[in-house]
Order: structure tokens, then sequence, then C-alpha cells
């Protein structure tokens, strides 16, 4: 029986060292080979799967959508400053997610890249193998599942990852095909930074970490780490499922950065944690979801949280989303900032560095919000 014959078994859900290294590729190429159930290794225990609520209330379901605060960037820009900026202040509080319209990048420019990045997933497997590796610090990182070194659970996700800054360092390792990815991505990647940075001292000023009154030079102080930062692109990749109800696309998972700026084609399948309900965003076209990471959660000492997420596989339709996560340089300690903290806000988090989160997703299987957990000091 060839390996593809035995994970994709009707009659029974097999098993073995074969089909381990097959799940290993990818589950496009999985259902590539044709595939009527799910196979074990992608079902999660009931508790945990997506018709659960884990509330106890069999009147809470958990298919109900959620139109997500709308922070108009144009706005953001005009008159009204003060005014969003108060919108945005209450959607990190209490959502830790918003819908960014209006806001500047070309309806062209982010059609280019999803469509980009389905056609990356719909190469030649080996064509989309040369980049599969384990370095979790390699420039690019095509892979599967969530923490596919740890999971025991695999999910329904391809994904391929691209180191942005220094674009000229990173740009030369991106793949080469589709011929177009590396032109598309580096401006979508550009323009992403761009509207990041512009979000950030935004967000900075909503915390009065920045005043509209302040020098520029001063602004282009606090700035200046942020325009150094990392940025990271994962083009995730959800085929439809046969049976959407056993796994997931990504576990209930918060993002590490300040900000991550998600693209989403037109199929839905992302869901936030939000008063105990697991709910549907609504996509919307020609807008960005943003939401709060732990280093923005740690910064604004806790002010504004990083909430979680999840993403849902549909039986139907295959699912692409680009998300762009922006942070500090790797190097760099994140705090909060001494500009949050008072007698009556004494600090609540620890100094937390890029390489001990490193350290900490590859020595523990990342499960919810636990390393922002660990970061939080007791007293
Ligand atoms: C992520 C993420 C959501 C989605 O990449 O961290 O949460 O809809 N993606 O793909
Ligand atoms: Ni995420």
């Amino acid at each position: 029986m060839s390996p593809a014959m035995l994970v994709a078994d009707d009659d029974e859900r097999c098993y073995d060292e074969t089909a381990e290294s097959q799940y290993q590729k990818g589950v496009k190429l999985l259902c590539e080979n044709g595939l009527h159930r799910v196979p074990k290794k992608y079902i999660l225990p009931a508790s945990e799967r997506p018709s659960s609520t884990n509330t106890g209330d069999p009147n809470v379901t958990n298919r109900q959508n959620l139109q997500l605060p709308i922070i108009d960037f144009a706005d953001l820009l005009g008159p009204k400053r003060s005014q969003v900026l108060n919108s945005l202040a209450e959607a990190c509080q209490l959502y830790g997610f918003f819908q960014l319209v209006n806001h500047g990048i070309q309806e062209d420019v982010t059609r280019k890249m999803i469509e980009v990045s389905g056609r990356f997933f719909n190469l030649a497997f080996e064509e989309r193998a040369k980049y599969m590796t384990p370095d979790i610090r390699a420039p690019v990182r095509y892979g599967t599942s969530f923490s596919q070194t740890r999971d025991t659970v695999f999910c329904w996700r391809d994904f391929l990852k691209l180191q942005c800054h220094p674009l000229p360092d990173f740009l030369p390792h991106w793949p080469a095909s589709p011929v177009d990815l590396r032109e598309v991505a580096s401006t979508y990647a550009q323009e992403t930074k761009h509207l990041f940075l512009a979000l950030m001292e935004a967000i900075l000023e909503s915390l009065g970490i920045v005043e509209a009154s302040q020098e520029e030079t001063e602004k282009k102080e606090i700035l200046k780490d942020f325009k150094d930062g990392s940025q990271i692109m994962v083009a995730n990749y959800y085929p439809p499922c046969p049976e959407p109800d056993l796994t997931l696309g990504m576990p209930p998972h918060s993002d590490y950065g300040f900000l991550t700026l998600l693209l989403q084609d037109d199929v839905e399948g992302l869901q936030i944690h939000h008063q105990q309900h697991w709910l549907t965003v609504d996509p919307m076209p020609n807008a960005f979801v943003v939401n709060v990471g732990d280093h923005l959660e740690i910064y604004s000492n806790g002010k504004y949280k990083s909430v979680l997420h999840r993403v849902l596989v549909n039986g139907v339709k295959s699912r692409r989303s680009v998300a762009s996560l922006h942070s500090l340089p790797f190097n760099c300690v994140v705090r909060p900032s001494p500009k949050v903290i008072d007698e009556m806000n004494p600090k609540r988090y620890k100094d937390t560095d890029f390489g001990s989160f490193l350290e900490y997703i590859s020595t523990k299987v990342p499960k919810r919000k636990d390393f922002l957990e660990s970061r939080k000091l007791t007293n």
C-alpha cells in the first residue's frame, strides 16, 4: 500500500510512521492525494473542537458572528484624529482587535499578495519543500500545523513565513517561484510596514506615550525602534477539510508582537475569544484585521490586551490569509513603558527579550497565552 493510500484510507483512520512523514509535508499535499476523512493526527479532543462551547451553557453556540470595531485610517489622519484615537483605545482595551478601513494601501497590492501566496501553495510539492526547515529563525520557512515539531495533534494549515526586515538581507532568500512573488511580497511588506508605523504612532498617542504637540524629532526618536523593528509575514493556506468539526486551522493563540495586520480572502474562518465566547469575524473587503500582540500588552502594562484567536476550517472552500507581524528589533527588550507606570499603576510584567520568547516556544508546546502569563509579575 502506498503512503498516500494509507493516509487516505476511508474505513479506518490509519496511523503509522509512513503516514507521519506524510503529515509533515502539509495538508495541501494530503488533500491532493485524495481524502474523505480526517486522519487521526488532526482530530482534536472533544473539548477542543470548534463546536465545543466549554461554557456549560447549551444555549451558547460558537457560530455567532462579530462585527469588530471599525477604525477609519483616513479619519485618523484628519481633523477627527482625537475622536478616532478614543475609538482606537477602546477597541484595543475591549476587543484587542479592530478592522482598519481606508488604510490607503491600493486594492491591487493586497489582491496580488493574496493571489501570489495562493499560487505558491499551488506549486508542486517539491518546489515548496525547498523551504522546509526546522530552523525558526530561517529567512524563509514553509511548514504545516502550528508548532510542527511540538504539536501532537496537527492543525489543518500550511504556511510560508518570510522574514522581512531589513528587506535587502532577506529578499534574495525568498522563493524565486512564482516568478512575481518577490516583487509582490516586497511591495506588500513595505506598505504594511509603513501602515504599521502610522498606526503605532496613533497607539502611542492613545496611550499618552507620545503627545500630539510633541516635537517631531522627539516623536521620531520614540518611533525609531519600531522603524528598525522586526517584521515577519506569514502566508496561511487552509485547504477544504472533509470533517471540519474535528479539527482547527489554527489553535487558540495570541500573537507575540506589537501589532498584527491580517489580510484575509473572502472566506470566513477567524474567530476571536470575546467575553467567554468564540465569535467569527466577518471578512470585510479591503480591510485589515488588526490585533494587539503580547508585546503591546506588556508595553502598555496590560492596558491593551492581546486576545486569543483561532481559525476554523470548512468543508467547501480553501482559505488564504497573510499575517504581517510587527515588533521591536529582535535584540530589544520589551518592557512596560515608564510613561504608563506610576504608584497607582505598578509594573505588571517582567522585561522580556525575544531570545527568551524563542527559547520558550522551542521548549514548550505553545498553549493559549501562557508565554505572556509567564511574564506577569505576581506582586
Ligand atoms: C496568525 C493568525 C489568522 C487567520 O497567522 O497568527 O492568527 O485568519 N491567522 O489566518
Ligand atoms: Ni494569530
